[in-house]
């Protein structure tokens, strides 16, 4: 797969960690979740004990990690990390599982890819604090039990249905983030402005942030790139015209939609005729993954009406046919 530009996904050049906000001061929007959290949070500081577990799920690039990194910091504890496809064996998980300290936060990112042999470790040491682990081998194995201190899992997904009933079930705080607004997303395009030093007008602001698909992890990035237009072709300055040069040049249209949503669309159009047709097909036809087009491109597509799922398969919306300048057969 080619590299998209305005992919959620988290590429390399996006590990700049001093744009992410550290407090729920700075997070903007998703304020239901915001201030669900800091009630919670509050109440677990006074009571004196460790804040409930809690499951963060939505789209990529929405600020589940930066969240969870909030939470730690808000809580003044220890956050260590790890992710779903990094835990392979029940001692990997048991070896970050003895690292924490009371209070800790432990990150899981990607927590539906846990194999399901090795969740079974987690609900005691969620439920009871405590990790049952088999030492020895064969004949001479046993089981032992280990006390952990209390502490706080926070799972990151993209895929809350991928989780099995009885580990969401333990999870106290289960929150969805959900696709920005335009108004929220210039904000965060503002202020990462401020942080990068690099100043934007107003009206450019809301044009990157309606092109950027609800994420402000595209956000930041066509951000970056813009930026480097002002540098070469202006003054360093990011304004209105720059903004609509560079986005047409880096092929990201007025809804934020790039080519590989165009494909996605057209391929359904021309070769299924505008559907219903399965995923599978689809996925085929355009060759990517189908979980990528389910996790990644479709959701933002459904929510702005481009794409219907029903249970026949996918259809191409009257809106998309518009908004491609295409005419219905
Ligand atoms: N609410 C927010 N306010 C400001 N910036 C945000 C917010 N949420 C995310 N970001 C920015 O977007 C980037 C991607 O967020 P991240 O937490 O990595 O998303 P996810 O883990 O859901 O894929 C972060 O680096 C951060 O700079
Ligand atoms: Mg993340």
């Amino acid at each position: 797969m080619d590299e998209r530009i305005i992919t959620s996904e988290r590429l390399n050049e996006d590990i700049d960690t001093n744009i992410r906000p550290n407090s729920i001061d700075e997070y903007i929007g998703q304020t239901e979740v915001k201030e669900n959290l800091n009630i919670f949070i509050k109440a677990a500081k006074m009571r004196n004990e460790s804040l409930d577990h809690v499951l963060l799920y939505g789209p990529p690039g929405l600020g589940k990690t930066t969240l969870a990194f909030i939470i730690a910091n808000e809580l003044g504890t220890n956050i260590k990390t790890t992710s779903g496809p990094a835990i392979e064996k029940s001692g990997d998980l048991a070896a970050v599982l003895s690292t924490l300290e009371e209070g800790d936060v432990l990150f899981i990112d990607e927590i539906h890819r846990i194999p399901r042999f090795i969740e079974e470790i987690l609900y005691s040491a969620m439920e009871d604090y405590k990790l049952d682990i088999i030492v020895g081998s064969d004949s001479s194995s046993r089981s032992i039990e280990i006390d952990l201190p209390p502490f706080t899992l926070v799972g990151a997904t993209t895929r809350a249905g991928d989780l099995t009933g009885p580990l969401r079930d333990r999870f106290g705080i289960v929150s969805k983030l959900n696709y920005y607004t335009d108004e929220e997303l210039t904000e965060i395009v503002k202020r990462t402005s401020r942080v990068l030093d690099c100043k934007i007008t107003d009206d450019a602001a809301v044009e990157l942030a309606r092109r950027s698909r609800g994420t402000p992890r595209i956000a930041n990035r066509l951000f970056k790139r813009v930026r480097d237009y002002a540098l070469v072709l202006g003054d360093g300055e990011i304004n209105l015209e720059i903004t609509t040069y560079a986005l047409d040049k880096l092929k990201v249209d007025s809804l934020g939609l790039d080519q590989t949503d165009y494909n996605l669309l057209k391929s359904i159009i021309e070769k299924f005729n505008g559907g219903p047709v399965g995923i599978e097909a689809i996925a085929s036809s355009i060759g990517e993954e189908q979980t990528t087009i389910e996790d990644v491109y479709e959701p933002f597509l459904l929510q702005k009406g481009l794409l219907k799922r029903t249970n026949r398969g996918r259809i191409v919306t009257d809106k998309a046919y518009e908004h491609l300048g295409i005419n219905k057969k």
